[in-house]
């Protein structure tokens, strides 16, 4: 009986980890399932062997006030181009990537149903993006609330102003952490370590490798340990009946 019920927990916890493994989330402009897409446009190019988003989102994640998110990078006068390479690196990123599924978690949003929470990113991405934006201004530490959005762009609300990025951001960790409401995780890893995500890469998906550690070593304990329970419940029910 145990052997089955054995079984039968590696079998599940296997599917599910594989699932999570090679996922799109559920969000304003993603996939239902990852695939390949090979139209996808310059920095998003990386993605093509397999991606979560479309080409016209890839193409409009270029775009100055683009209507993914009508987002003004240029709230605080015209962002400089070396830093919104790195904002379109990022979109590329959350739109396109199929390995963030250790990272999902559920919302309660208007306008997408799971987002991504913790994401370990590769201190040389977090650092290269921070320092090409050194130069830069901007009036929030959080870019995901508190916009005035009454003319359809986000603008600075009253009573902010326009700073110096590091006087906004004074470390790496508070940029990559606070922008986007703890989407990422600021580690102190680098990318050969394996442990850690990738915004910029060339060649195949090195976050692959990466979510699947992540799935091996933190979510399955607490994953099969929750199949357990609720297989051997199961096993006393009808042991019982
Ligand atoms: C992209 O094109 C598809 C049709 O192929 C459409 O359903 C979708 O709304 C478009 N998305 C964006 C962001 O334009
Ligand atoms: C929002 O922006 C509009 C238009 O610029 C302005 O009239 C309004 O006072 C602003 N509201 C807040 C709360 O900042």
């Amino acid at each position: 009986m145990w052997c089955v019920w054995i079984l039968l927990l590696a079998l599940v916890s296997g599917t599910l980890a594989l699932d999570k493994l090679n996922m799109c989330m559920d969000a304003k402009h993603h996939k239902t399932e990852p695939g390949p897409e090979g139209k996808l446009y310059q920095q998003c190019a990386p993605w093509r062997d397999n991606a979560c988003c479309k080409a016209n989102t890839s193409e409009e994640a270029h775009a100055d006030d683009s209507y993914l998110y009508n987002f003004n990078w240029n709230h605080c006068g015209i962002m400089s181009s070396q830093c919104k390479k790195h904002f379109i690196q990022d979109t590329c990123f959350y739109e396109c990537s199929p390995h963030l599924g250790p990272w999902i978690q559920k919302v309660d949003q208007s306008w997408r149903k799971e987002r991504i929470l913790n994401v370990p990113l590769c201190k040389e991405d977090c650092e290269s993006w921070w320092n090409d934006c050194k130069n830069d201004m901007t009036c929030k530490e959080d870019w995901h609330y508190g916009w005035n959005w009454t003319t359809g762009h986000n603008v600075c609300p009253k009573g902010s102003f326009c700073r110096k990025w590091t006087d906004v951001f004074p470390t790496p960790k508070s940029m990559c952490e606070g922008i986007w409401s703890k989407s990422y995780l600021y580690t102190t890893l680098s990318k050969t370590s394996g442990h850690c995500m990738q915004l910029w890469f060339t060649g195949e998906n090195p976050n692959k490798k990466v979510a699947e550690y992540y799935l091996n070593h933190a979510t399955w304990q607490r994953l099969s340990l929750s199949t357990l329970l609720s297989l051997a419940s199961l096993s006393v029910g009808i042991v019982l009946l």
